[in-house]
């Protein structure tokens, strides 16, 4: 097995930019459940970093992506969800834009000498739907989302996920953290005794986990018999019994764990499923957005184990933000160099292979001279 990325490669301005076209722009990125966009019009956005995109439901019914960006000047067009009657409008000067993406109409259009409205469209790139979850790529081609999820897609249909719908308000908060930390740290069950106490009292880790070719994992945890000592983890594990009739009886007493494509936490209860995604904002500022998707005819026990969930997994979250802001912190000491990692880690060293896969540069130990990253990640690439 290979070392761990070396400390630099996790505050570098210029890794951050390699880091981001292909993690980011070149890999799939989630954007929210088709259940959302249902009626033709109904659209939702996504940030994805530096850009953002929309999924818009055309007239025809069809689902597209578009990149959130006025043709004219730049502006973003549409924000958060909602629906657009007939054309989407620009609010600066008013480029109004069919919901397929053509150009339509340019107030005094006239004053535009040799205008090609046919060349004027919005960006449109790629979506793919997978047992409902929207997914977009804006750049290159690969694999479809399907073949990163391989086998483990049978999990989506034993939840019936394509018929979820937003049962809880999404949230967001912004970590003072590299992408790569907080990835990190969601891939690896070794600090749940230590750094998370409650969930140590809840759930036991089981062996039954995965790495997929594609970079997807998964992995279940067994919840535990032993009743809680904290009132609300006591409630929970009283009434998962109650909530749990719909899922299959494999999955019964589980929670399971998908981490998907670097950035992407799918975590899956009998109540609903959350996701945790990351997206990049700087070099050491991640935004961690919380979103959260179930049946949409919830039993009264699905809707008390629904707060329950928030009531147990809101410190939870609070404690990785802690955890990994102080290992941000650390990974600037001056000549630390990363110790070893254990078989309960061996997640991040795919996840650290796949970086260095990517962004070849990330396997030097040390920094480049400053302004030559990219150019030694194009040569390393070229020449590894
Ligand atoms: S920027 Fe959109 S119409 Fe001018
Ligand atoms: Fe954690």
């Amino acid at each position: 097995m290979a070392a761990p990325l070396a400390p630099w490669t996790y505050s570098n301005a210029d890794v951050f930019e390699l880091e981001y076209d292909a993690f980011f722009l070149r890999r799939w990125q989630f954007v929210g459940h088709v259940n959302e966009v249902g009626e033709p019009g109904s659209y939702m956005t996504a940030d994805l970093g530096r850009d953002n995109v929309i999924v818009m439901r055309g007239k025809d019914d069809v689902l597209r992506s578009f990149l959130n960006v006025c043709r004219h000047r730049a502006s973003r067009l549409l924000e958060g969800r909602g629906s657009c009657r007939g054309v989407i409008r620009c609010p600066y000067h008013g480029w109004t834009y069919t919901l397929d993406g053509k150009l339509h109409g340019v107030p005094r259009e006239g004053n535009f000498p040799d205008f090609d409205r046919s060349t004027h469209g919005l960006h449109e790139i790629q979506l793919e739907v997978f047992h409902g979850l929207v997914f977009v790529r804006v750049r290159g081609n690969g694999p479809g989302i399907a073949d990163e999820f391989a086998h483990s897609g049978r999990y989506f249909d034993l939840y019936d996920v394509a018929n979820y719908v937003p049962c809880l308000e999404e949230s967001t908060q912004i970590w003072n953290v590299n992408w790569k930390v907080a990835w990190d740290n969601y891939l690896e069950n070794y600090h749940i005794p230590v750094g998370h106490p409650g969930l140590n009292r809840l759930l036991r880790v089981t062996d039954e986990e995965e790495e997929l070719p594609g970079g997807v994992s998964y992995g279940t945890f067994a919840l535990k018999d032993k009743p809680s000592k904290v009132e609300v983890e006591r409630q929970y594990q009283e009434q998962f019994h109650h909530a749990n009739a719909r899922v299959p009886d494999e999955l019964k007493d589980k929670w399971v764990q998908f981490g998907v494509t670097g950035n992407l936490g799918i975590d899956m209860y009998p109540e609903m499923l959350d996701i945790f995604q990351l997206i990049p904002l700087g070099p050491a500022k991640t935004l961690v957005r919380a979103a959260y998707y179930g049946h949409r005819d919830p039993t009264p026990e699905e809707s008390k184990l629904r707060q329950l969930n928030i009531q147990v997994n809101d410190p939870v979250n609070e404690e990785d933000r802690i955890l990994c802001e102080r290992v941000q912190k650390g990974l600037q000491t001056t000549g630390y160099r990363p110790g070893p990692l254990s078989s309960e880690e061996s997640s991040i060293y795919l996840f650290h292979d796949m970086v260095r896969e990517l962004v070849p540069v990330t396997a030097l130990e040390n920094c480049p001279a400053t302004g030559q990253v990219a150019a030694e990640n194009k040569r390393l690439s070229v020449n590894p």
